[in-house]
């Protein structure tokens, strides 16, 4: 594989600051070498430039709307130029709502696009059932055609998803308004509960099976507060009982094996909150994984 790393230092989208230090907390914790290691062929493009207001206004109920659609659109062409090339996008985070532009930038050319998110959270929320305006909380959403227009429209069309093809993983923290919209759509989502009772493997499986059956390709959105706070403590908004280091490991290595990724992102670390970019260094070894890293 031929790997094209984005970094995208943005933290607008959530409540606490830091998280825009995620791409140098990755690339510090050796992501490239890493990778190289690998025999695989990486090219880092650097970041994207976010604009930072000049003051912290919070307003209404999109937090720093203009800021982020902005980056959002300049990463959507960056990803779908990287597709153009043949080359597969590793976007680093950055909050979620990079998620926006990455997927903008992937579905433009992977028409069918399945998409896995891993999350302790649904971002699911429009800007009416968001309780916080933080548009973090709102990607999935968007990307499913529901929410803001300008967030809805990041790319210049819309939808990009379709929600047969989508899967949640690991969530235990979801609004009202987001288990409302789930219920209304029919999406597959398989909260902590399942992944306690079926176990990792047989989530893997039936998450690899239901987003790869309709598709062309497949997009991993992997926010580290998928991960239990004891395993990845450097994030923005961690939810206690999540999926441990060892499930993390084995899905992204059941990923690997299945050879359906198109593309994929890994966000909301946050250096700031953590212990000595531990949270860094679990996000590297799960992207080892997930590009073919084997013991044996
Ligand atoms: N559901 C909450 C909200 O809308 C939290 C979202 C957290 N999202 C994330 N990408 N960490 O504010
Ligand atoms: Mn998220
Ligand atoms: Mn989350
Ligand atoms: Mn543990």
């Amino acid at each position: 594989k031929n790997i094209s790393i984005v970094g995208v230092p943005m933290d607008l989208g959530a409540d606490r600051r830091g998280v825009d230090m995620g791409p140098s907390a990755i690339r510090y914790a050796g992501i490239v070498a890493r990778l190289e290691q690998m025999g695989l062929n990486i090219e880092d493009k650097g970041d994207i430039s976010v604009n930072r207001p000049h003051r912290y206004m919070e307003t209404e109920n999109h937090k720093y709307l203009d800021e982020v659609v902005e980056a959002n659109a300049q990463l959507a062409t960056v990803v779908s130029q990287i597709m153009q090339e043949g080359r597969f996008p590793l976007i680093l985070g950055g909050d979620h709502s990079i998620a926006l532009g990455t997927i903008a930038g992937v579905a433009q050319k992977v028409r069918d696009l399945g998409v896995i998110w891993f999350d302790a959270h649904g971002d699911l929320n429009t800007g009416e059932t968001s309780p916080s305006g933080n548009i973090h909380g709102m990607p999935l959403a968007a990307s499913l055609g529901y929410g803001h227009e300008r967030l809805v429209q990041i790319g210049g069309y819309a939808p990009k998803i379709k929600p047969e093809n989508v899967v949640i993983i690991g969530a235990r923290s979801l609004d009202e308004g987001e288990r409302e919209l789930i219920k209304r759509i029919g999406m597959k989502v398989f909260t902590m509960h399942e992944v306690d009772k079926l176990g990792m493997a047989r989530v893997m499986d039936e998450a690899i099976d239901h987003v790869s059956k309709q598709t062309q390709g497949v997009h991993l959105s992997l926010d580290l507060d998928g991960l239990d706070p004891h395993d990845a403590p450097g994030v923005g908004t961690p939810v206690i009982g999540g999926i441990s280091y060892r499930e993390g490991h084995l899905a992204m290595e059941m990923l690997a094996d299945a050879d359906i990724l198109c593309s994929a992102e890994f966000v909301e670390v946050n250096p700031i909150l953590d212990q000595r970019n531990h949270t860094a260094q679990v996000a590297v070894a799960l992207m080892s994984s997930v590009f073919g890293d084997k013991l044996l």
